[in-house]
């Protein structure tokens, strides 16, 4: 998927590298996993997170080169991203992803869950591979809170009393974490310092959850036809995010509603109309242009060089994306 607004600029022939390496590195003995494995990467993402490696990869070392290693976990971060992405399709139970059928739906869901598995162990190998402790403690955590972030959001479906810091906290979980977490390791894969490597941190951390209150933002104002997946369903499988957490303060009403879990024929169409006359849809994209600020902060750390404005864009771009 190209995107109208690339932010990729200084590594944009070095993400079409890393999607054909990414192909051929996934290989399962089992022909259906392979299948399933590949089915995502054929298609290929935004590219999001390895742009962010490698981009931060070229600005901290000392001649802006990408090092085997900054490659290796730039690839590591998209096939993390891709294995949670099938579970995550199984758990929201979509049947649309990067434009395709999701693998659950072309396959089943056992197929879907085994082959993130078989994913996120591919990872993990590549990962040890890398024989840097610091890296693979940091990166073994982001494989722990993903399931965390997952079962967080599971534990709340329906609840309107999930407050705001838990939505966010969740949202690091699910979202930032990987985000933050490569970030980090691109830093320490160049030898930054300790002070360098937490602002790095910081950065992924802001942009991550400033890209997860975009994308629920987009379930509700985004076409699929754009973004590739469903639109809409986020309300429907019980995820109140931001847009619908700020419409309760205003609209206490759409509790009983969310409550009996939209059971009546009317009730997503009225809680759609609460939330779209609220300034649940505004005060949403203030909160993720405050963090994406943060992590645009965050970034002073590095010297200027063109690696550092496209991150600097990038920051722009997880804003006004359009899908
Ligand atoms: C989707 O991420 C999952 C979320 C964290 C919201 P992306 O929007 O980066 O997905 P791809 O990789 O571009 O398909
Ligand atoms: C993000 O959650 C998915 C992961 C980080 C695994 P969503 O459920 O919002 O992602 P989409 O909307 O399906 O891409
Ligand atoms: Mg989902
Ligand atoms: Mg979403």
């Amino acid at each position: 998927m190209t995107s109208v607004l690339s932010p990729f600029g200084p590594v944009e022939a070095d993400l079409e590298r890393l999607r054909q390496n990414l192909t051929r590195l996934v290989s399962a003995k089992h022909p259906i996993l392979a299948m399933a494995a590949e089915h995502l990467f054929s298609v290929g993402g935004k590219g999001i997170r390895p742009a962010i490696v490698l981009l931060i990869a070229r600005a901290t070392t000392p001649d802006g080169e990408i090092t085997p290693q900054h490659w290796r976990l730039a690839e590591i971060t998209e096939m993390i991203h891709t294995a949670s992405l099938m579970h995550d399709d199984v758990i929201d139970a979509s049947t649309v992803r990067r434009g395709v059928s999701t693998v659950n739906t072309l396959f089943d869901n056992r197929v879907a869950v085994l082959a993130g598995d078989y994913l996120f162990g591919q990872a993990a190998w590549y990962l040890a591979n890398l024989d840097n402790l610091e890296v693979v403690k940091l990166l073994s955590k982001v494989i722990m809170d993903l399931p965390e972030g997952e079962v967080r959001q599971s534990l709340t479906r329906f609840d309107p009393d999930v407050s705001l810091e838990e939505y966010l906290a969740k949202s690091f979980y699910k979202t930032a974490s990987l985000i933050s977490g490569s970030a980090k390791a691109a830093g320490l894969l160049s030898g930054v310092s300790p002070e360098v490597a937490d602002r790095l941190f910081d950065f992924g951390c802001n942009l991550g959850i400033a890209f997860q209150i975009v994308d629920d933002l987009l379930d509700f104002t985004g076409s699929a036809e754009t973004l590739g997946k469903p639109v809409g369903s986020d309300l429907i499988q019980g995820n109140l995010t931001a847009p619908v957490l700020f419409a309760l303060e205003e609209f206490p009403q759409m509790r009983e509603l969310i409550l009996r879990e939209l059971a009546e024929p009317q009730d997503l169409q009225q809680v759609l109309e609460w939330v779209y006359q609220s300034e649940g849809i505004p005060r949403s994209r203030q909160l993720a242009r405050d963090y994406a600020q943060r992590a645009a902060e965050a970034l002073q750390v590095l010297p200027d060089s063109e690696a550092r404005q496209a991150l600097l864009q990038m920051v722009d771009y997880v804003l006004e994306r359009p899908c």
